[in-house]
């Protein structure tokens, strides 16, 4: 994937022993297309030179408050304001504590209180210091404040200790980049400073289930029953209703995607595993099944490898998963307030998403077209038909991450509808 051009990030660089990464990350992002932008601390400086900051963004370094002041083409609002996002690299205890307690005394501090953009910190500390209660205190601060954290890991320290504490590698700080990027750049409004509902985080602090990827189910040690889920909807939604404040938790199949950001991931294989960890994520106000979870699993699983014999063909015998949906939509005690499916046909969407809707309980069901053509099974696009008991509603193609903060913004308002 490339950045579009006009993705711009903001570099915050801090003094840490961790900073020689930052040379590399910007190296990645560079080569990903994004304009970078680099501050850098007065500690920085001591780890980093400034020339080669500003050879590899091929950008201006900036590094004093007042000087920028003084510099009409660029005041420090307009700085942290003209970035996509904002990166902190390595975040480190200094920069955390006056993030989470809103100091101001330089540039770095400054612009990460004028930014109207979410921020992504890199921790790297030694390990006693990131495990000190001060330092998770502010860390818990700033996750609850919308602070997306990549890191710390944990491994060999530059001082000898074993422990968490390291910065994530480049590659890795690279993805977070992207994925905070797709859910979107602005922080979140707290309800109360919101005038659009829609836009206010109605989700906030709500609890949102949802199953993502396909599953597998085991036919021998080596072969499994699965689809052609690649998980991509199901992780944005996550990643999009972590994004307005809520507290997620995602189930999810096998997929060779990253865990989304903000939210807590549970990987399972089969489709019973992912009931069970469904279940065990209630009470929840949200449930959005989006995975494609296997049909069938083998009545079953041979304990080896099983042969071919050219005398018999090998039949199977298949009997049906639990219908984890069916099972949230028809709860009694702790049915969630609104329950969410997908229904992916290849023929007759609306009659048989319809159907879905009904025999299933659900509020809501997502209709797509996955015949083979419509390229939506494993790509990047979607053009889905809303269904709810009230009427349908068909949405254009467009991104996965768009269906995604499309939905999340109208089940906020149902949700507010419930009055629950
Ligand atoms: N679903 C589920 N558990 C299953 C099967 C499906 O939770 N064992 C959920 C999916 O996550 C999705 C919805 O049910 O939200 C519809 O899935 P889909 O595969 O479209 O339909 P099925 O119910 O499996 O019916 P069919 O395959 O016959 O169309």
């Amino acid at each position: 994937m490339t950045a579009s051009p006009e993705q711009r990030i903001l570099l915050i660089i801090c003094g840490g022993i961790a900073a020689y990464k930052t040379l590399e990350l910007i190296r990645r992002l560079r080569e990903r297309g994004f304009f970078v932008r680099a501050v850098m601390t007065e500690a920085a400086q001591q780890f980093l030179t400034k020339l080669s900051v500003e050879s590899l963004t091929e950008s201006r370094v900036f590094d004093d408050l007042f000087a920028l002041t003084e510099d009409s083409s660029m005041g420090h609002i307009e700085l942290s304001r003209d970035a996509d996002l904002l990166v902190v690299v390595p975040a480190t205890a200094d920069i955390l504590a006056k993030m989470a307690h809103g100091l101001a005394g330089d540039l770095a501090s400054t612009l990460l209180l004028a930014t109207d953009k979410k921020i992504l910190v890199a921790p790297a500390m030694n390990l006693r210091m990131w495990l000190h209660p001060a330092i998770q205190r502010n860390a818990a601060i700033l996750q609850k404040d919308g602070v997306v954290f990549v890191g710390p890991e944990e491994g060999d320290m530059a001082c000898g200790e074993y422990g968490p504490g390291r910065m994530s590698e480049p590659l890795a700080i690279l993805a977070a980049i992207e994925q905070v990027l797709a859910s979107g750049t602005r922080i979140p409004l707290p309800a109360h400073l919101s005038h659009k509902q829609e836009e206010a985080g109605v989700l906030a602090g709500r609890r949102v289930l949802v199953t993502s990827g396909p599953t597998q189910e085991a036919i021998d040690p080596v072969r499994y029953i699965a689809n052609r889920s690649s998980g991509k909807q199901g992780h944005a939604i996550a990643a999009a209703a972590a994004a307005v404040g809520a507290d997620v938790v995602l189930v999810s199949g096998p997929v060779a995607l990253a865990d989304p950001l903000g939210g807590r991931t549970i990987h399972v294989k089969t489709a019973r595993e992912m009931l069970r960890q469904v279940e065990a994520a209630l009470p929840v106000d949200i449930f959005i099944g989006v995975a494609a979870v296997a049909d069938w699993r083998a009545a079953e699983t041979a304990p080896e490898k099983i042969k071919k014999d050219p005398k018999q063909p090998l039949c199977l015998t298949l009997v049906e998963n639990p219908d984890i949906l069916a099972a949230m939509g028809r709860r009694s005690k702790d049915r969630p307030a609104l329950v969410v499916g997908f229904a992916a046909e290849s023929e007759q969407l609306i009659e048989n998403a319809q159907a879905k809707l009904m025999v299933k309980n659900c509020d809501m069901i997502v209709a797509n077209d996955v015949s083979r053509a419509s390229g939506i099974l494993g790509g990047e696009n979607n053009k889905v038909l809303i269904l709810t008991k009230k009427g349908k509603e068909s949405w254009p193609w467009m991104t996965k991450q768009e269906v995604a903060r499309r939905l999340v913004a109208r089940l906020g308002t149902m949700l507010a509808e419930t009055g629950r």
